[in-house]
């Protein structure tokens, strides 16, 4: 396991001690460190091992051959890049799978609408507004126990059956059928009936 890790400098070094710690524990474990814009005090092999970015061009020819599997995540831009590059390279597109930095969604504002939401098997009904979030936030703040995991739109661990009625999804989601929604990243767009 290869993990090239990339960040500007040893000021936005995110989970150093922790990073360090894993490598410390897990023998197979390597770490590549990339600083973009080094400081002047961040000393090469010791804060980080690599200038720049991360690249395809950083996996070696073994790796391909060897069918690694390839996890990315990060920025969408990157991720195309490298994913591009991976392609080209002659990686199948099943070995690389992709995680998105991505925000939880906040308030909805500039909507004006309210919709019943009928929890059909937790025998719970309750009036959502724009205030009260994504499907899954309403349902946890009425007591429902809603599966989740990411709570970003990557998972799909809180995909929930539409009975009746219709969502929206705040980010594109790929896979997303009439009669499912992502509860974590869906709010109503019609009265709902859900079967949970
Ligand atoms: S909780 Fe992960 S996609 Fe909704």
């Amino acid at each position: 396991m290869t993990l090239h890790y990339a960040t500007q400098n040893s000021a936005t070094h995110a989970f150093k001690d922790r990073l360090d710690a894993l490598c410390e524990g897990i023998p197979q474990l390597q770490l590549l460190t990339y600083y973009e814009h080094p400081l002047p005090q961040d000393k090469v092999d010791v804060d980080f091992q690599r200038r720049g970015r991360v690249s395809a061009c950083a996996f070696s020819d073994k790796d391909i051959t060897s069918r690694a599997r390839f996890y990315l995540c990060g920025p969408g831009p990157m991720m195309q890049g490298v994913t591009e590059a991976l392609l080209s390279r002659g990686v199948p597109r099943f070995d690389i799978f992709k995680e998105e930095f991505r925000s939880p969604i906040g308030p909805l504002t500039g909507v004006n609408r309210s919709f019943n939401v009928h929890f059909a098997r937790s025998k719970c009904q309750a009036t959502w507004t724009p205030s009260d979030g994504s499907l899954l936030a309403f349902g946890e703040t009425l007591g429902i126990s809603m599966p989740s995991g990411c709570r970003v739109g990557q998972c799909e661990s809180c995909v929930l059956g539409v009975i009746e009625g219709h969502v929206s999804h705040l980010t594109p989601m790929l896979g997303a059928e009439d009669d499912k929604c992502f509860a974590c990243q869906a709010v109503p767009s019609s009265n709902l009936v859900l079967d949970i």
